[in-house]
């Protein structure tokens, strides 16, 4: 047992008494499929469904009310984050996990953090988080099939190459601004594999 065993159990009265039934089902399944990962990728398992749990901590929070919260607790907010709040609900859960429940190590909190528009660098377990996020079992998009046979079956450079092209891809397909640190995320992806970010599989 290492700290993050030991945390599930208070996560999940945490999550319950913070987020609506639709968002705790949906963590919950997070925290399945990226104990499942870590697994595979030899990521702490602990530590991953504890991220998967606690991931979306901050959903159910406006983004004008995350950014009145960052701003009063002097947490810088980007113009592109002020602008587009909602995905302040990635670095603010990280904040307020760590004051709602002492202990999460700092590895868990990196992983909370950085699962909507990643970072530089990522972790093993921030990039299982960000796919678990991707592929828990409701979710269901055009792809979703093909990057879950990736999960199961490729590297995980090239399972990570695969989910953030598709989310930059789905970005840029429908006419919306990218945050500025995706270009510099895809770039070091594609020198990490190889390959460019939107090419097809090398697996499944
Ligand atoms: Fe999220
Ligand atoms: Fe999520």
């Amino acid at each position: 047992m290492n700290r993050s065993s030991d945390l599930l159990a208070p996560g999940r009265a945490l999550i319950a008494s913070y987020l609506d039934a639709g968002s705790v089902a949906h963590s919950e399944r997070v925290a399945v499929t990226a104990g499942r990962l870590a697994r595979r990728f030899g990521v702490n398992e602990a530590d991953a469904e504890l991220a998967g749990l606690l991931h979306d901590y901050a959903r159910d929070t406006s983004g004008e009310v995350l950014v009145e919260m960052a701003d009063e607790a002097g947490i810088p907010v980007s113009p592109f984050e002020r602008e587009h709040s909602h995905l302040l609900h990635a670095r603010m859960g990280a904040v307020l996990v760590r004051r709602d429940l002492p202990g999460v190590g700092e590895s868990v909190l990196s992983a909370i953090e950085v699962h909507t528009v990643g970072a530089l660098p990522m972790s093993d377990l921030d990039r299982v988080v960000y796919l678990a996020d991707m592929i828990e079992p409701a979710r269901d998009y055009p792809g979703v099939e093909q990057l879950r046979r990736a999960c199961e079956a490729g590297p995980l450079a090239e399972c990570f190459r695969l989910g953030y092209g598709r989310s930059v891809r789905y970005v840029l397909d429908r006419g919306l601004p990218l945050h500025p640190i995706s270009t510099a995320v895809g770039a070091a992806i594609e020198r990490e594999t190889g390959r460019a970010l939107f090419d097809p599989a090398a697996v499944a």
